[in-house]
């Protein structure tokens, strides 16, 4: 099976790149590098002990994007290309929605024209937007309260896919609804490496831990939970490589959605400990205002994928920290 991974040297990109090359799959990368190196390449070429095809171009290149599906013939698409840094979407609205909403009409219009019928899209946990419940499950309304452009992009492009589904009836999406990635390969030679300073908990922890950053700030300390800090599904990165993996073999006509989480809540209280533990160093840390927009507590119900695609998380939040920390200082 020939597999077209747009976004594929980004991080969970790159991750799954490595799990579909080992199962034997061929696999291609469109990427424009914007918030990824090429220097992936060689390093999945060493963990997989194969390299897979790289086109650098933008998905907004339609006529460039047009000749890499004449070129090849593809037998589905994995779809994580986008910009996903939410404050940065606040100030720049059209940038993203250009580039995450445009990018995919145009990816969808050549997967249309050169008869590619099947996709695998990286939503996120963001689209269900505020509910009355921590437990997040695939039924629920989404696209109500999301605070920001980059979560609506998510949640528009998520209704595009349902209607062309609507429009034909052997197109096959599967939409995966990531909680929060963390970890990276236990090589420790690639992981999250974001161009720019980071927004999400995980990379700015790093960041502290080599001394870039002077401390976390713990986005405040009073909220309805165990110990008062926020709580969040983080998902090590392999596993979640491994849903995809999952969700391509259980691909049919229609739309279906996953959650891909631990169904684990940890706290940002929890996050230091482990990394602490995991490290032997003490990170420092001051305890500030709450974050704008910032909810008490979500994690994922996984029950749905569990049953159906028949994948569940199995490392833990210690594994991931473990594993950040190779990456980091190479032990
Ligand atoms: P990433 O930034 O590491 O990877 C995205 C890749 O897409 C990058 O290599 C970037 O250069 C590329 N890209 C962006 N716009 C492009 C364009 N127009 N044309 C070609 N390439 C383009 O991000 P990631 O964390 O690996 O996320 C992958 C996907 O998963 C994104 O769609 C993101 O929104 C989604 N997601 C991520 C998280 C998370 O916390 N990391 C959570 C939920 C969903
Ligand atoms: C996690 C917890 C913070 C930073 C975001 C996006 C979402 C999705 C995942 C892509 C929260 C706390 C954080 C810090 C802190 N991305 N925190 N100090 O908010 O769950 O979701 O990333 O789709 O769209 O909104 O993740 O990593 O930013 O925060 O205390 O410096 O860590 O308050 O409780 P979040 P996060």
């Amino acid at each position: 099976m020939k597999i077209l991974v747009t976004g594929g040297t980004g991080y969970i990109g790159s991750h799954t790149v490595i799990e579909l090359l080992n199962l034997g799959f061929e696999v291609d990368i469109v990427d424009n590098l914007f918030n990824s190196k090429i220097t992936v390449l060689d390093k999945i070429e060493s963990i997989t002990g194969k390299r897979p095809g790289f086109f650098e171009l933008d998905l907004l290149n339609k006529s460039g994007l047009e000749k890499i599906f004449e070129a090849s013939k593809y037998d589905l698409v994995v779809h994580f290309a986008g910009l996903k840094a939410v404050g940065e979407s606040v100030e720049k609205p059209l940038t993203y929605y250009e580039n995450n909403v445009t990018g995919t009409i145009y990816l969808l219009d050549c997967m249309k024209k050169y008869c590619v019928e099947k996709i695998v899209f990286s939503s996120s946990a963001t689209v269900y937007g505020e509910q009355d419940a921590s437990r997040l499950t695939e039924e629920m309304q989404t696209g109500i309260g999301i605070t920001n452009p980059y979560g609506r992009t998510k949640f528009m492009i998520e209704e595009i896919l349902k209607d062309v589904a609507n429009s034909d009836a052997n197109f096959s999406a599967i939409i995966l609804r990531y909680f929060n990635p963390i970890g990276n390969h236990p090589s420790g030679l690639i992981g999250e490496d974001p161009n720019g300073i980071p927004n999400n908990l995980m990379p700015i922890i790093m960041r502290v831990a080599q001394g870039k950053s002077p401390e976390l700030k713990v986005y405040g300390d009073d909220y309805p939970t165990p110990d008062g800090s926020g709580v969040r599904d983080y998902i090590h990165v392999v596993d979640l490589a491994k849903g995809h993996v999952a969700a391509i073999n259980k691909m049919k006509p229609g739309v279906e959605i996953y959650n891909l989480g631990t169904g684990r809540g940890t706290s940002v209280f929890e996050m230091i400990k482990a990394f602490e533990k995991a490290s032997g160093e003490k990170l420092p840390f001051v305890i500030t205002e709450r974050r704008a927009g910032d909810l008490a507590e979500i994690f994922a119900d996984t029950t749905k994928a569990e049953r159906e695609l028949g994948w569940k998380a199995k490392l833990t939040v210690g594994d991931a920290m473990k594993d950040t920390i190779r990456f980091l200082y190479g032990k």
